[in-house]
């Protein structure tokens, strides 16, 4: 058991708390919160809400399709939170208007002491909650979900997974598809004959340079050819070039081809 103070500490608002309860009981999450790596809580919006209904959302000012999250709901499931466990706390609204998620903001996530993800729905929330009680609004990408909480789901367990000791092997994050802004090689088990597709022999060598060598070419050249957005930022080593000068003999050798084909 982790002494759970030091734990990152996830709190997620949302209309739909019954939305997390599978997620979160299962595989690493579930593991992460049982050695209290992580703790994970869910506030229901609408224990906050006023009236006999419980009512958390309205009628768009100037009219508009669909309904608006309220502010005070918000503001007051906030407050309480900050009254649960005082301290520092990083506030976020998920939305299709906010900062693009990536690797690098789970990393800068993961530094956090509680993460406070405000599930949206409906047409949206009232902008005051953006303009008073959030530090960004965070989006998983240009794409529309009809609410937040599949969003809040990427973003946990995203940032989970890098908080030290979540996941067994200490060196996996590191070797993560996009750390270092780089995809992931391929990767291979038995059989190592399968119908007549074979593993790639170096794998078979024992030579760990060799093989290092090898999963670096291969993330190099799926970057190249799969994401040329990520290739423009990469910075490359000498040994990066050398690397990138024997995919390109290759690649004439082969006509052009970068990638082979997967399905041929
Ligand atoms: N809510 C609706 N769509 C979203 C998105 N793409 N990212 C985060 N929250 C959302």
């Amino acid at each position: 058991m982790n002494d759970s103070s030091s734990a990152l500490e996830f709190v997620i608002l949302t209309l739909f708390p019954r939305y997390f309860v599978s997620p979160f009981s299962e595989s690493i999450l579930s593991k992460a919160q049982a050695k209290g790596l992580v703790k994970v809580k869910i506030v229901d919006i609408r224990d906050f809400a006023e009236g006999r209904h419980r009512v958390a959302d309205d009628y768009p000012f100037g009219g508009g399709e669909g309904m608006v999250l309220k502010v005070e709901p918000i503001a007051r499931a906030l407050e309480q939170v900050g009254r649960d466990s005082p301290g520092p706390m990083r506030v976020a609204l998920l939305s299709p208007q906010g900062q693009l998620f990536s690797q690098e903001l789970a990393q800068e996530l993961a530094r956090q002491k509680k993460l406070v993800l405000i599930c949206g729905h409906y047409e949206g929330v009232d902008e005051r909650v953006a303009e008073h009680f959030i530090d960004q609004e965070i989006s998983i990408g240009d794409y529309v979900l009809s609410g937040g909480e599949a969003a809040a789901l990427v973003i946990v367990e995203t940032v989970a997974r890098l908080v030290p000791g979540v996941l067994g092997n200490p060196l996996s994050p590191g070797n993560d598809s996009l750390a270092g802004g780089v995809l992931k090689h391929p990767v291979y088990t038995r059989p190592a004959d399968y119908s007549g597709r074979q593993v790639p022999p170096v794998l078979f060598s024992g030579d760990h340079h060799k093989i290092d060598r090898w999963q670096r070419k291969e993330s190099l050249r799926r970057t190249r050819s799969r994401r040329p957005d990520l290739w423009a930022k990469l910075e490359l080593s000498e040994s990066d070039q050398e690397i990138l000068a024997e995919i390109e003999t290759e690649e004439r050798e082969r006509g052009g081809q970068d990638e082979p084909d997967s399905k041929n």
